[in-house]
């Protein structure tokens, strides 16, 4: 899986240089390239934003730069996503989806964002991470790479994917480590029993209990 990453901030990419994605991209099983769109622009003062037509407060990324940015690593099949607050909500499934592309390329927006055209001449898809507005696409961005990673085969075990939240409908429940009691606070015992059967029983109604009382919407199928 290559994935190539449009941005006017590159260095805020450096959270790709640790733990489980820089593993994975040490051993090949994901290659993350960061562009800088400004090395793009055809302006003399390399400048990447325009006034939006029709008024209004803020800027819009300039379109040239954006443009040559992605043309200069799309092939045929690549896929393009535009983090945007106006998109599809970002889910555990979408993650999985986009896991299987070969080849996918994110626009980080800044400003008041990129002009429409851009959308729509690389048939970009619009995900958003939540209802609410970042400063810039490159937390979100950073967000949905993390998560399609660990669906990428080689990134992270496929008995690690199996037991997480989401991947049964439901919130996971809660875990435990040493020491068994802590602030006067006790392991629940049945975890220590030994006895896997009830183990996975006690863990599965503490998951129903906690995604009933967080997470309502994900027994109704709502999400
Ligand atoms: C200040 S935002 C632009 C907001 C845009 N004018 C709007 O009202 O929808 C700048 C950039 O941050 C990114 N962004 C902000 N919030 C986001 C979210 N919830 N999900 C995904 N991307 C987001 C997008 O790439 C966007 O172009």
């Amino acid at each position: 899986m290559k994935i190539d990453i449009l941005t006017l901030f590159p260095e805020s990419f450096a959270p790709f240089e640790e733990s489980i994605i820089q593993r994975a991209r040490k051993k090949g099983a994901i290659q993350i390239n960061v562009i800088d769109i400004r090395t793009f622009s055809k302006d003399k003062h390399k400048k990447c934003d325009d006034t939006p037509f029709g008024g209004g407060a803020g800027m819009l990324m300039s379109v040239q730069p954006v443009y040559d940015a992605v043309a200069s690593v799309k092939k045929k099949s690549s896929k393009v996503i535009y983090p945007s607050p106006s998109g599809q909500v970002f889910s555990s499934q979408m993650a999985k989806e986009l896991a299987k592309q070969k080849h996918l390329i994110f626009i980080c927006g800044h400003y008041e964002g990129i002009d429409q055209r851009l959308i729509d001449i690389f048939d970009a898809q619009e995900i958003s991470i939540g209802d609410y507005v970042l400063t810039g696409g490159e937390i979100p961005t950073m967000a949905i790479v993390d998560a399609l990673s660990r669906f990428v085969p080689g990134v992270i075990s496929e008995e690690s994917l199996q037991e997480e939240s989401f991947s049964n409908g439901l919130l996971e429940h809660p875990q435990y480590t040493r020491p068994r009691v802590f602030q006067g606070r006790e392991v629940p015992k049945v975890l220590l029993s030994g006895n896997h059967q009830k183990i996975k029983e006690f863990q599965l109604q503490e998951s129903l209990k906690k995604t009933k009382k967080v997470r309502p919407d994900l027994l109704k199928g709502e999400k």
